[in-house]
């Protein structure tokens, strides 16, 4: 039996359904991959003894990624400053206003992480060296301006899980109980799968 009672985005292609670009899509699926990766390398590069060979590479890594977001959040923020997003979908206003706030406080945080991380060990003298491919030199060391921004980076990254799981929860509110195809927002136009 086909179904007439869907209308949604994977029923088929939908000029009436608009999507973030293909641009959006795939600057926020590569920030969400690389957000996987930067966290559990902190993880484990903090846990390891401090004469462990694998702490300076892993925190080498951790540092490169985190330095790829803070572009790709930049790129982001100005891709979607010319390119605006579709209109919200319509939900209680309440929400709404949750979801841009938590949208916009994401790319805060997801600024604020790579900047202060940078500060960090740039004020601790130490060179970064992105994925092992040319270096970026540290500063001066200076102890007073890197505890500061340690104590930001370490806090801050509360603020990450925080705003990472309400966000996950909110998709999955979406797809699981309003099925309104906001998560079809964010992937690109599935074809139909019955033809004619
Ligand atoms: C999205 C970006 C980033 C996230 C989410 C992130 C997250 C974290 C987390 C969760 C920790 C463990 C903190 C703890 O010990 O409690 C950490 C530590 C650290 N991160 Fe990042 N980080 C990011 C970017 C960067 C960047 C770009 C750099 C430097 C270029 C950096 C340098 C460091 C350093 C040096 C530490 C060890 C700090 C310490 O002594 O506690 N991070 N980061
Ligand atoms: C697997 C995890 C993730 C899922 C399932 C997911 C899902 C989504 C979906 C469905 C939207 C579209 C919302 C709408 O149409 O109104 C969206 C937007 C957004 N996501 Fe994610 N996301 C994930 C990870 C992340 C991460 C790690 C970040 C942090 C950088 C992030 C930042 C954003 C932002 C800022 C927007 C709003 C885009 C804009 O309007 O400018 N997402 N996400």
């Amino acid at each position: 039996m086909t179904s007439t009672h869907n209308p949604g985005p994977v029923s088929g292609p939908s000029p009436a359904f608009p999507r973030y670009s293909r641009t959006a899509q795939a600057l926020h699926w590569l920030t969400s991959l690389l957000v996987l990766a930067v966290l559990p390398l902190a993880w484990v590069a903090t846990s390891l003894a401090r004469d462990a060979a694998a702490k300076p590479v892993l925190f080498q890594f951790h540092k490169s990624v985190g330095l790829t977001i803070l572009a790709l959040v930049v790129a982001r923020i100005l891709w979607r400053t010319f390119n605006p997003p579709p209109p919200e979908v319509s939900e209680p206003a309440g929400l709404a206003l949750i979801a841009r706030v938590s949208h916009w406080l994401l790319y805060a945080v997801f600024l604020l992480m790579p900047v202060s991380g940078f500060l960090l060990s740039a004020f601790n003298g130490s060179t970064t060296q992105f994925f092992y491919l040319f270096p970026i030199p540290g500063f001066e060391k200076n102890e007073a301006i890197r505890n500061l921004f340690q104590s930001v980076h370490r806090a801050g990254q509360w603020a990450v899980y925080a705003l990472v799981l309400l966000h996950i929860a909110g998709t999955a509110w979406h797809v699981a109980i309003r099925r309104d195809g906001v998560l079809d927002r964010m992937l690109p136009e599935q074809k139909p799968l019955i033809r004619g």
